[in-house]
């Protein structure tokens, strides 16, 4: 699939749930009212979009939510789809999760074809943890990244970067990634859906981060092995990759691969704009898959150029409305 700016679209995320067990202060409000669960595409209806993007060459799906792992049966969907790595059809399988069930579902990610997964993990202590998740358990979390390391999972950390409550920690954070073999990714937080405080006092640009970093670690730049928009650098130090995700400060939108797809079969070619495609229509019109096809292609077509995020005093409401926990991390 090649859209109208000649970029190849092989990446498919796909938010299988827009609940979660935690309520990341940068993410979602406190009370959160979620999707009435009749909405949701099945797990089947999941499998058989995934797979029709497969068929128009995705060669690679990210599994994310809200978070994957708290919707029920979810592990059947990885088994399922892993049938797209066996064939040589797919890539890659992978997901992004906040860790806290991968001590169940580590070794079953692992036995459906998961090799590498990403874990949210914005502070290395248990009560900072707990105030940015609002009631998260950081041991838990803790117990599930050593479930995934012990089932032999690649594990990359994302961090979002917040000014004023974990940036004391970032270089601890290097440490300990590159003590663990882990790949660690800074974020900065982008402006989706009403949250409960002010994202201009949170808002931390990563080359602050960057440059803070420099003063204790030598990161040196390294090209981009992951397709993503992760700009990559290698610390010295522990010999562990160091990414950054910019979203705010550089435009990496001439290089985007991807679409995502919400828990409800709605298509978004841009996590930054609210133009949208329904497959659930298509999906449900019959059990022939032409209609759903056409409906992917029509809406490859209308992929935009890129996404205009903006943080600052005279734009602080929200880019889209929707929270990332809609479209997918
Ligand atoms: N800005 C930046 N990162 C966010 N995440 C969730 N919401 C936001 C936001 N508004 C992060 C999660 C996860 C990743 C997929 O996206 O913490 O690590
Ligand atoms: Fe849940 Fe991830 Fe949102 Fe945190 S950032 S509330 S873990 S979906």
């Amino acid at each position: 699939m090649i859209d109208s700016f000649g970029r190849s679209i092989s990446y498919l995320r796909v938010s299988v749930t827009d609940r979660c067990d935690l309520r990341c202060v940068y993410c979602m409000s406190e009370d959160m009212t979620f999707l009435p669960k009749k909405d949701l595409l099945s797990l089947e209806e999941l499998d058989r979009v995934c797979s029709a993007f497969v068929s128009l060459g995705v060669r690679k799906l990210r599994i994310t939510g809200g978070e994957p792992l708290v919707r029920r049966d979810v592990l059947s969907l990885f088994q399922n789809l892993g049938r797209h790595l066996k064939t040589g059809d797919l890539d890659e399988l992978t997901l992004t999760t906040n860790g806290t069930q991968l001590e169940k579902y580590a070794q079953g990610l692992v036995a459906a074809g998961v090799k590498r997964v990403n874990i949210s993990l914005d502070s290395l202590d248990a009560d900072r943890f707990r105030t940015i998740t609002r009631w998260g358990s950081h041991a838990q979390v803790m117990t599930g990244i050593r479930a995934a390391q012990a089932a032999g999972l690649k594990v990359k950390i994302n961090v979002v970067a917040m000014r004023g409550v974990n940036e004391d920690e970032f270089d601890d954070l290097v440490a300990w990634c590159g003590q663990e073999g882990f790949d660690l990714v800074f974020i900065e937080t982008m402006p989706m859906g009403d949250i409960d405080g002010d994202r201009t006092s949170q808002y931390l640009p990563l080359s602050l981060v960057r440059a803070k970093l420099a003063r204790r670690w030598t990161l040196d730049a390294i090209p981009d092995t992951t397709g993503g928009p992760a700009r990559y650098t290698r610390c010295a130090e522990t010999g562990g990759r160091v990414g950054f995700i910019t979203p705010m400060t550089h435009n990496f939108c001439e290089s985007c691969n991807r679409v995502r797809l919400t828990c409800t079969g709605m298509l978004y070619m841009c996590l930054g704009q609210d133009d949208d495609a329904d497959l659930r229509a298509p999906l449900r019109a019959g059990a022939d898959d032409g209609l759903l096809l056409a409906a992917i292609e029509e809406a490859i077509g209308r992929k935009p150029k890129g996404h205009d995020f903006v943080i600052d005093r005279r734009h602080n409401r929200p880019a889209v409305s929707r929270t990332m926990s809609v479209t997918g991390g």
